[in-house]
Formats: structure tokens, C-alpha cells, sequence
């Protein structure tokens, strides 16, 4: 189905999101932010999605960053749904119990960039833009850029980065740990991406759920209350059905048919 300016297709059990502004190379509006935060709840709440691919339409671009036509005649006052609209649906995609990956098929700056560090990975194609070109502009990073960009590549990177505004090739993101993978072309990218989503579908989505809950911790708990938060998602984990049938299909040496539960 398709809602303005966002694709949303659900097959064996993938959900892929496309922004879909091709021409305008996929910048994020506000009905496109809303749209997305809409398109994200549906797919967490669809009991037949294990998991997100989030993507930009045609060959260009993932989103080269917020809609800048949109920039003009705000102040201080006006422009602050937008930035608190983008951060929110990035601490959603974050909080949200399935994996989300980031096929970045091309240029992914500024809010375009922010969102794909809210999802849990990210593969890029070859041809991939990566950046946070704000003080171009003579603004900053308002989707969560400045928070995000250094626990992922170092504080030094990410000041270089946000204060020259330039651009990294993928293999430059991949090199600083901004992309997990890089592929020779945009189709070798959406091959890969759904290779790695029909993988995580089919892992125990209870494990998959409370790995990427203490995962995110790291970022924000203190090292004591977030290895005390694993013990008790780890204990967790051995009630479920799918820790019964993960240990006894090693066990029986046979592959484990997980149900989710
Ligand atoms: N907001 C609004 N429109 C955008 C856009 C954005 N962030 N990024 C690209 N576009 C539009 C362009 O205005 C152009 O539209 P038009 O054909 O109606 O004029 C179209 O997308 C293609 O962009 P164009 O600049 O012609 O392509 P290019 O290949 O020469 O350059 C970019 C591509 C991505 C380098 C360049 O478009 C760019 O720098 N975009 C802005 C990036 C940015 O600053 N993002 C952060 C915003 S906070």
C-alpha cells in the first residue's frame, strides 16, 4: 500500500518502507516524518512483520536530509515541531521491538542521515552519500545528529564531520563504523538487505526484542544497571518456547523452528 510520499510492502514477514520523493531525492517533509512515525507503529504493532527494511526510492537517494523549502520563513518557535517531529520518530524507530535496517541506496544526509542512526544497522551501496551538511546551511543537526553520530564513530569524527558539513563515501562510513556493510550496486544493496532481514525474521523474536533492548542501554544506562537489566532479560529469555526449541533442535542437531513466544 502506498500513503503520501511513503511505501509500506510486507512480504514473508519483511515490512520495507520506501520514502518516496524520488525526484526531490527522498527529502524528508513533515507529511513525510509523519507518515514514517504512522508507517513505523503500524509495522511494530503487525504481528506478520519480524522486521524493517527502511529505504529510498530509486537509485539517488536514501533522504538527502529535511525538506529546506520548508526551512524558509520559520523562526525559532516555528521550526521546533519539525526538529521534535524528526527526533521523535528516530527515538521510535529505536524503541521499537523489531529490527529495523537501513538500506542507504545512495545520498543519506542530514535528516536523512539522523534517521538511518536510529536504525539497529546499516548496509550501503557503493554509490552512497553520507553527512550532516547543516552548517551549510547555517544551522545545525536537529533529528538527534549531534547525540548519535558520536557514540557511533567517536566525538572527533563526528565534530569534523558536523563542523566542515562535508560528505563520506560509503566506504569512508564503513571504515569509521557509520555503515556495517558496503555493496557494489543499489541491486546488490536491496539483494543483501533483504538476505540479512529474512535471517533476523526467522531468529526467536522474544531474544531478538530484549538483545536490542540492552543494546540500546549501553548507550544511555549506567554499566551496573544496564548488566543487571541483561541478567534479568537473560533469565527472561529461558521462559519462552523458543528457548526450549532453540536448546533442544542444538541438542537433537537439527535446525530450530522458532515461533516467537
Ligand atoms: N530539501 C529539499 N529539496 C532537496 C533536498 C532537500 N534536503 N535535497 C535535494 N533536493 C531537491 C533539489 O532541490 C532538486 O530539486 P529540483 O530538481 O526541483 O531543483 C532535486 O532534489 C535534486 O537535487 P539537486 O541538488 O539538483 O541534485 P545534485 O545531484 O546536484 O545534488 C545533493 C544532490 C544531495 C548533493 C544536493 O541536492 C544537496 O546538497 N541537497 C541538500 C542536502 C542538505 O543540505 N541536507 C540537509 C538538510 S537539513
Amino acid at each position: 500500500m502506498s500513503e503520501e510520499g511513503v511505501l509500506y510492502e510486507v512480504k514473508d514477514g519483511v515490512v520495507t518502507i520506501t520514502i518516496n520523493r524520488p525526484k526531490k531525492y527522498n527529502a524528508l517533509n513533515m507529511e513525510v516524518v509523519r507518515t514514517l512515525r504512522e508507517l513505523m507503529e503500524r509495522a511494530e504493532k503487525d504481528s506478520g512483520v519480524r522486521v524493517v527494511v527502511l529505504t529510498g526510492a530509486g537509485d539517488k537517494a536514501f533522504a538527502a536530509g529535511a525538506d529546506i523549502t520548508e526551512f524558509k520563513d520559520r523562526d525559532s518557535e516555528t521550526v521546533r515541531p519539525l526538529a521534535e517531529n524528526g527526533q521523535e520518530l528516530c527515538r521510535y524507530i529505536e524503541s521499537m521491538s523489531k529490527p529495523v535496517i537501513a538500506a542507504i541506496n545512495g545520498f543519506a544526509l542530514g535528516g536523512g542521515c539522523e534517521v538511518a542512526m536510529a536504525c539497529d544497522i546499516r548496509y550501503a551501496s557503493a554509490n552512497a552519500r553520507l553527512g550532516q551538511p547543516e552548517i551549510n546551511l547555517g544551522i545545525i543537526p536537529g533529528f538527534g545528529g549531534t547525540v548519535r553520530l558520536p557514540r557511533l564513530v567517536g566525538l572527533g569524527k563526528a565534530k569534523e564531520l558536523v563542523l566542515t558539513g562535508d560528505h563520506i563515501k560509503a566506504e569512508e562510513a564503513l571504515r569509521i563504523g557509520l555503515v556495517e556493510r558496503v555493496f557494489d550496486s543499489v541491486e546488490a544493496l536491496r539483494k543483501g538487505v533483504m538476505e540479512l532481514a529474512e535471517k533476523l525474521a526467522k531468529k526467536p523474536g522474544v531474544a531478538v526484542k530484549l538483545a536490542k533492548q540492552s543494546l540500546n542501554n549501553a548507550w544511555s544506562m549506567p554499566l551496573s544497571e544496564n548488566l543487571s537489566f541483561e541478567v534479568d532479560v537473560f533469565c527472561q529469555t529461558f521462559d519462552t518456547e523458543d528457548k526450549d526449541e532453540g536448546v533442544d533442535a542444538f541438542l537433537n542437531k537439527r535446525e530450530p523452528q522458532f515461533k516467537h513466544r
